[in-house]
């Protein structure tokens, strides 16, 4: 087993020799897994052509050290905690040895269809024991798994079947989120009628909705596993092959299908869940994210189970049947890490007080929190009633490209400092730069982040696009891995993470590209041009603005606003409605016609006197219009 860092003089050794001697410290952690074989080599390759690799030579299957590996030991351990939507339904608990048993029946029913070592399996699920299952079965067997978050639309769904030629969807017939229904095979139905490649959906019976099935592609789940042996051995992978792709906005139009491989990813975020949380054998760790974005993957599902770890999986939302759910759910299990995001907070604490009144809360040992800036507001609420003031919060900063946490305060050992993501975990080397590229060297500095060397939880690549991969990442400051990211360092070192510098909005700790969401309104027949952006908003973090120019002036002007939003829930998904939009007779532009969101950020910031000289534009009247009607 992995041995815990558990004082700040052994955090100090071991940043110091990662960084020093990165492939003796990464070596030195991966002996504690099971390979099939070792590596030859720890670490090849560099940021230039973004060919570094880990743990070459290696063969192994991580499923085998999220489950067979623990079984002997943790055989009756609880892996999967699962609580449903509605809480007068029967929970669920998954031992070590169930969990094992019911994927390895999925793996050999994925075998048995013809799933095979590298093709890609499209997952589209909700948040229930079943989605873990299909996930680990796809790594088990070597297929990569694409797992597309409940939110999004069919067209959303079938961008990216199409981009990772997925042959396999696996979805259920839907679910509820508090008293709503969604319907998820419908959405995949229609979907998988622009996706030709799929040639057979496996659909899990959730909810007993009504779910034609079509014949020749759709199968029941219950059907496929039925005769399946409940032993599987899993397939040897290089640990170098790819493990699965998970699509992420940035700043241009196409979400990019961002790739991880096996080994290296295995052993960073085993190694950076038991250090940051300090998880000890016999905790409850809850983390309340979808598997459907990264920080599922990583901290319910990967991270957890490689240490052994009792993981809660929750369906449901925090504010049904009431705003005290989480609550109710903390002291139900006795939870004791408690890892969520400052929008939920910050939604929570706008309930007030009531919600908490009557729950102990007194199992909780540490809180977490993950995918955006957290203010102070938010981070002494959180600690004070929550945390009861006697619960380190670790703030953790990483990404989807990232794999694991890179900057955080380890839980009690390292000192945190409110709204400061604080120290790099070991193994990573932050730098700031300034706009020119030039590092910076004194301590006290704030610009843009990067990485100086690779970890071996970095990904690999975007799927089929290594071009766009090297351009995103490695062109903007050569030899680093730009982030996208502003930060701050302080005296000590510590970083404070500021947000985005690209075209990527946050919105309620959702990554968002300002691109994609003015594709999806240019879709709009009457609208000519429009322009996104992001602004401040006190729940959400980010909000959504979309200044809109039509051909012609709207008539009902309610109507276009709401046909708005509905192209932008049929295109991408309801999570990314603007939340404002203004009708304009035109986008503010340079002379050369680039449009200037600069000027529009600052306008829905309500920051009117930071707009700057607006003189040499090519058409100034449209600012002094658009000012005069975000003023009223
Ligand atoms: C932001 C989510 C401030 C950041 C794990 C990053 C954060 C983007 C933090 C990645 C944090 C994430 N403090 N900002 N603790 N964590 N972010 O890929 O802008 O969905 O670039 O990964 O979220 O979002 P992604």
């Amino acid at each position: 087993m992995l041995k815990q860092i558990s004082s700040i003089e052994e955090y100090t050794n071991s940043y110091k020799m990662s960084i020093s001697q990165p492939e003796n410290f990464w070596a030195v952690i991966a002996e504690n897994f099971l390979w099939k074989k070792k590596w030859t080599q720890i670490f090849s390759g560099g940021f230039e052509k973004a060919d570094y690799k880990w743990f070459e030579g290696g063969k192994l299957n991580i499923t085998e050290n999220c489950l067979d590996r623990h079984l002997e030991l943790l055989g009756n351990k609880t892996a999967i905690l699962w609580e449903p939507n509605n809480p007068s339904e029967q929970n669920r608990k998954i031992s070590y040895n169930e969990l094992h048993e019911e994927v390895c029946q999925f793996s050999n029913a994925l075998e048995k269809l013809g799933v095979k070592k590298g093709d890609t399996v499209c997952l589209y699920m909700p948040m229930i024991p079943e989605l873990t299952i299909a996930m680990l079965s796809c790594a088990r067997i070597g297929a990569i798994h694409s797992i597309v978050f409940g939110g999004f639309s069919a067209q959303s769904i079938a961008d990216r079947i199409l981009d990772a030629e997925c042959m396999w969807m696996i979805t259920a017939d839907g679910c509820y989120r508090g008293n709503k229904p969604l319907y998820l095979k419908k959405i995949v139905d229609e979907a998988l009628e622009k996706c030709q490649s799929i040639k057979k959906s496996i659909v899990f019976n959730r909810s007993n909705f009504e779910c034609p099935m079509k014949e020749g592609r759709d199968l029941w789940w219950s059907d496929v596993i039925k005769n399946c042996s409940k032993t599987h051995e899993a397939i040897t992978m290089d640990s170098e092959d790819p493990l699965f792709i998970l699509y992420t906005s940035g700043s241009t139009g196409k979400p990019k299908g961002v790739l991880h491989t096996t080994a290296g990813y295995m052993v960073y975020v085993a190694y950076t869940f038991l250090n940051v949380f300090q998880y000890k054998p016999e905790q409850i760790y809850w983390c309340t994210a979808d598997i459907g974005w990264v920080t599922g993957h990583s901290y319910i599902v990967y991270g957890p189970l490689l240490n052994g770890a009792t993981t809660l999986m929750y369906e449901g939302i925090p504010q049904f049947p009431d705003w005290g759910r989480w609550w109710d759910v903390i002291d139900k299990y006795k939870v004791n890490i408690f890892y969520t995001a400052p929008t939920a907070i910050r939604s929570l604490e706008a309930q007030g007080l009531k919600s908490i009144e009557g729950k102990s809360l007194s199992s909780l040992k540490v809180l977490g929190s993950v995918g955006e800036p957290i203010n102070k507001e938010a981070w002494e609420w959180y600690h004070k009633n929550i945390g009861k003031e006697k619960c380190p919060i670790i703030d953790t900063w990483w990404q989807t490209e990232t794999g694991g946490i890179l900057i955080s305060s380890l839980a009690g050992i390292t000192p945190e400092k409110a709204t400061y993501a604080t120290l790099p975990l070991p193994g990573i080397e932050p730098i700031i730069v300034d706009v020119e590229g030039a590092e910076i060297k004194e301590m006290i500095a704030e610009g843009n982040l990067c990485i100086r060397q690779s970890w071996p939880g970095q990904a690999r690549t975007v799927y089929k696009n290594h071009a766009r991969f090297i351009q995103t990442y490695f062109t903007t400051y050569p030899n680093k891995y730009f982030t996208g990211d502003g930060c701050k360092r302080d005296n000590d070192g510590n970083y404070r993470i500021t947000g985005r510098v690209d075209d990527v909005m946050n919105v309620s700790g959702h990554r968002i590209g300002t691109a994609e969401v003015e594709n999806a309104i240019n879709e709009h027949p009457v609208v000519y041009e429009n322009a996104v952006v992001g602004f401040p908003h006190a729940i959400k973090g980010q909000g959504i603005f979309a200044f809109v120019a039509c051909q012609t002036h709207p008539k009902d002007i309610l109507s276009f606003k709401q046909e708005v939003l509905d192209i932008v829930s049929k295109i991408i998904g309801p999570f990314a409605k603007p939340d404002r939009i203004e009708i304009v007779s035109g986008l503010p532009k340079t002379r050369s016609g680039k449009i200037m969101r600069r000027i529009l950020r600052k306008i829905s910031e309500g920051e009117f006197d930071k707009v700057g000289d607006i003189s040499t534009l090519l058409n100034p009247e449209v600012v002094e219009e658009i000012m005069k009607k975000i003023r009223n």
